[in-house]
């Protein structure tokens, strides 16, 4: 049997790149598996956190992810705080994890930058929680961005050693499911860098959030070179900034990059990005709405939370209290 796990962070706006990495695919998933979509707070504070900007983040985020299609009734959605298990296994896992592996992250390098002393040692085994977050489920398949590829991988490790290390069969081989033609949306003012919730500029990111005119002036001053469109995927090679919005196209069509360019070859980017926008908007549109009537009503949202919290600690609960025993801590 399938099932489904996927995180995001409450750390802010959500954006294109995550709705075409990871959420669009998370909503279609729900018509076959049993899926499971939690809000990582304790993610989040792995970083410095504003407490009072953290829990409106995460009621944002959980409207977000109601807007965009996620059925409560169906899937189960919660915030990790709610349910103690993932940061209990998590600490199982930092006694399974190595250094060593920890230390090939790109993400804590990226995010830890030049100042690694100072950076918390959340932030170091933020992988080990991720593992626990997955694990805790028995989930078997993680759709995320490509970003992700990286920490799924010392996942499927943390679980085979932990497997062979206590001699037993207990987690799965957690497979990513990265889907689309648009896994990785890049900065739309700097195609080598990806689109992310913490770029200083909001003009590099289309957020969940954006009015049809704010979308329609990022996508116009979307960086581009000064050549046409290609006529095929080929032509795309060294060049980020056309890749970047013609993925972003092809992704928001449910089309390929190849026909999305065999239907714009030879054209300017100024005609092609007037389309763009208009796609962005058709799409988004409805879900900044739906989020908007939402949020008017936090204690919905909250109850949707809590009731997602309890669904998740039933079947979280059962899986810990096995993994306890299996290390060795007497619970009479
Ligand atoms: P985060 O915002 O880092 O919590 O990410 C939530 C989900 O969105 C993860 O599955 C990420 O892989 C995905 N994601 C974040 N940024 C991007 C991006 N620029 N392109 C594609 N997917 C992304
Ligand atoms: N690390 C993920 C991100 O930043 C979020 C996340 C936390 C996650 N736990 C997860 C994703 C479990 C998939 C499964 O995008």
């Amino acid at each position: 049997m399938k099932r489904i796990f996927s995180g995001v962070q409450p750390t802010g706006n959500l954006h294109l790149g995550n709705y075409l990495g990871a959420i669009r695919n998370w909503v279609r998933l729900q018509a076959d598996y049993e899926c499971l979509y939690c809000v990582v707070d304790l993610h989040a504070i792995t970083m410095p956190q504003d407490p009072v900007a953290l829990k409106n983040a995460t009621r944002e985020v959980a409207a977000s992810l109601l807007a965009a299609g996620i059925d409560p009734a169906h899937s189960i959605v919660f915030n990790q705080s709610q349910v103690g298990a993932h940061a209990e296994l998590a600490w199982i896992f930092n006694c399974i994890a190595r250094i060593g592996w920890l230390n090939r992250m790109t993400q804590f390098k990226e995010k830890a930058g030049k100042q690694r002393d100072s950076a918390s040692a959340g932030l170091y085994i933020y992988p080990n929680l991720m593992a626990a977050d997955i694990l805790l489920y028995k989930a078997t398949h993680v759709p995320v961005g490509e970003d992700q590829k990286q920490h799924l991988e010392l996942t499927r490790q943390i679980a085979g050693s932990f497997n062979s290390t206590y001699g037993v069969e207990l987690f799965p081989m957690v497979e990513p499911l990265i889907l689309g033609a648009a896994t990785r949306v890049m900065n739309l003012r700097d195609g080598t860098k990806k689109m992310s919730k913490s770029d200083a500029s909001d003009f590099t990111r289309i957020n969940l959030t954006d009015s049809p005119d704010a979308i329609v002036q990022k996508i116009r001053k979307a960086k581009t070179d000064p050549n046409p469109l290609p006529e095929a995927a080929q032509g795309l090679e060294e060049r980020p900034e056309a890749a970047n919005l013609i993925g972003i196209f092809a992704a928001l069509s449910d089309d390929s990059v190849e026909s999305v360019c065999r239907r714009f070859a030879g054209a300017q980017f100024s005609a092609f990005k007037e389309q763009l926008a208009t796609l962005a908007i058709d799409t988004l549109a409805p879900i900044t709405g739906e989020m908007r009537r939402l949020l008017a009503d936090v204690s919905y949202i909250d109850r949707t939370l809590r009731e997602g919290a309890e669904k998740a600690r039933a079947i979280a609960d059962p899986i810990l209290r096995e993994t306890q025993s299996i290390v060795g801590f007497l619970r009479p």
